[in-house]
């Protein structure tokens, strides 16, 4: 116990008695009704030790690496196991069935970290928490509001010509930039622009300019702050406070990426609030169908809609980049899979060149590719949760409440037990009748309150674009390409730069 205790140190204050408060509690919860048999406690629970842990994480590749970690863990202690990530414990859990008893007692107002240098840096610089970062009633207070925008299908599917706009900026995009024998290098930086305008548009209903032959300089500096931004992320959780005043530049620098991306959202808001008060006072009527405007008439103080704007154009990038740039990699290196999306795609169309967002509905492929896709690469490998009024029973573990709890998505997603072949990209696993997967083995988007938002949004974006790539373009790998294999830099990137031919149809 006193071994374990010590390793919680560094963020609060008294750390050694906060833990032993929680393992008091933890001791007096006893067994919950209908669970009698025996519960073990975090004490009984394997895992590494500290100095093999920070060999692992530092000397053997980093945390870069932290993804191929969660598959290390599972073969070394099985489907549950505590780990200090720094000066944080964390109990992790590497199973479907597992992962579905921490979400199912998540409670009303689901938390996914305490421990977040996002929060540390909002309460620094006094600005609000956008949906990402805030808690409790705050947070549902927001999300009631945005989901009726962004969740229902009926409103997200009103998103589609905007979407489209933007997926017919980025074909000629593609069709600038292609070098001899139509090779396009680095996809994702493409993509991340891509993303970039695509979320801007639905905030905006304006466009930016990301996809143009220039492309903006504050542009250019959004993409990189969030890059640099997600980098230091894990580094500056992995420090104890008390490092960041011995080495202050990765969270000094981790505040800079954030200052520009605050000021860039607060820039593009206040534009158009300008513009459209403007309007107002030339007698006009104003009929904004944008989120940013849905936002800003609900009441909500400026510095609110401030912070979630930020929040959403940040999650509109990686992730569409991310998963862009993998589909694209699959099916240049699946061309028999390419060619059954085309025909479906085609044939869905019917002779129309644009495909709008009822017709995904008749594309099961297109589906179950961006499901598989998510699967090899979820975005998120690793998320989280901390359930901070109970201490809960998960696999037979008492966790105290507050505990850390780090849900291993890309270990379950890669699980052979699971996932036959479980490295391959195979879409049409998704239509094997014979073959029901544990519905918490992948599950790239989260589940249930605290889920992410903007999948419809996402969804309806990597469909607009990969079915049209795929009329435009025939994609092959580089021929002097190599095998590209992901890493974590808080989310699930490619490692190298991926190149492809795209090659005119
Ligand atoms: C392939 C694309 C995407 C993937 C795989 C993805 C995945 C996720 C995941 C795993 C979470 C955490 C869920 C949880 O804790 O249970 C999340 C949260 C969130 N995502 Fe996404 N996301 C994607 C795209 C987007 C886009 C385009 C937006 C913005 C329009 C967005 C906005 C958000 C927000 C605001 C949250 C926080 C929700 C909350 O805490 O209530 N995401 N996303």
């Amino acid at each position: 116990m006193l071994q374990q205790a010590l390793r919680v140190t560094g963020r609060s204050a008294f750390p050694l008695v906060k833990w032993m408060d929680r393992w008091a509690e933890g001791a007096a919860a006893g067994p919950v009704a209908g669970q009698e048999k025996a519960v073990r406690t975090l004490d009984d629970m394997p895992g590494p030790s500290l100095p093999s842990f920070v060999w692992d994480l530092f000397a053997r590749g980093g945390l870069s690496r932290l993804h191929e970690m969660q598959v290390e863990g599972v073969n070394r202690y099985g489907p549950m196991w505590k780990a200090s990530f720094g000066p944080i414990l964390t109990v992790h859990v590497a199973d479907p069935a597992l992962i579905e008893q921490v979400l199912r007692q998540e409670g009303h107002h689901p938390m996914r970290s305490d421990l977040s240098s996002w929060k540390d840096y909002r309460a620094l610089r006094g600005h609000h928490c956008g949906l990402l970062t805030s808690e409790g009633e705050e947070w549902q207070a927001v999300r009631s509001l945005l989901g009726k925008h962004m969740l229902r299908p009926k409103a997200v599917e009103a998103y589609d010509k905007t979407l489209n706009n933007v997926v017919g900026d980025l074909i000629a995009k593609l069709r600038h930039c292609r070098r001899p024998q139509g090779l396009v290098t680095d996809i994702a930086s493409e993509f991340y622009r891509f993303g970039l305008e695509g979320i801007s548009s639905v905030l905006f209903e304006t466009r930016i300019g990301c996809l143009d032959p220039v492309v903006p300089e504050e542009t250019e500096r959004f993409i990189k702050s969030i890059n640099t931004m997600f980098v230091m992320t894990l580094l500056t959780m992995a420090m104890p406070s008390w490092l960041h005043q011995l080495f202050p530049k990765p969270w000094n620098v981790f505040c800079q990426c954030w200052d520009y991306m605050f000021d860039f959202a607060k820039g593009h808001i206040d534009q158009r609030v300008a513009a459209e008060a403007e309007q107002v006072a030339r007698g006009e009527k104003v009929e904004g169908r944008y989120l940013t405007y849905f936002l800003s008439q609900t009441g909500l103080p400026m510095k609110t809609v401030y912070s979630n704007v930020t929040e959403l154009l940040l999650a509109g990038v990686d992730t569409i980049s991310s998963t862009l740039s993998w589909s694209l990699y699959e099916l240049s290196r699946h061309p028999e899979v390419q060619d059954a999306l085309r025909k479906e795609v085609l044939s869905v169309l019917g002779g129309r060149g644009i495909p709008e967002a009822a017709d995904v509905a008749r594309m099961p492929l297109l589906k179950a590719t961006v499901k598989e896709v998510l699967r090899l690469y979820p975005v998120i490998p690793a998320n989280a949760r901390v359930i901070t009024d109970r201490d809960i029973q998960v696999g037979g573990y008492l966790i105290p409440k507050n505990t850390l709890i780090t849900l291993c998505h890309f270990a379950t997603s890669r699980d052979p037990t699971v996932f036959p072949n479980p490295h391959t990209f195979q879409p049409c696993r998704w239509f094997r009748k014979d073959q029901a997967y544990h519905p918490y083995a992948s599950v790239p988007f989260g589940v249930g309150k605290r889920s992410c938002i903007g999948r419809r949004i996402a969804e309806l974006e990597l469909y607009l674009a990969l079915s049209r790539i795929l009329i435009e373009f025939d994609v092959k790998p580089d021929p002097e390409g190599v095998s590209v294999k992901p890493m974590t830099r808080t989310l699930l990137v490619p490692e190298n730069a991926i190149s492809l031919q795209f090659i005119e149809r």
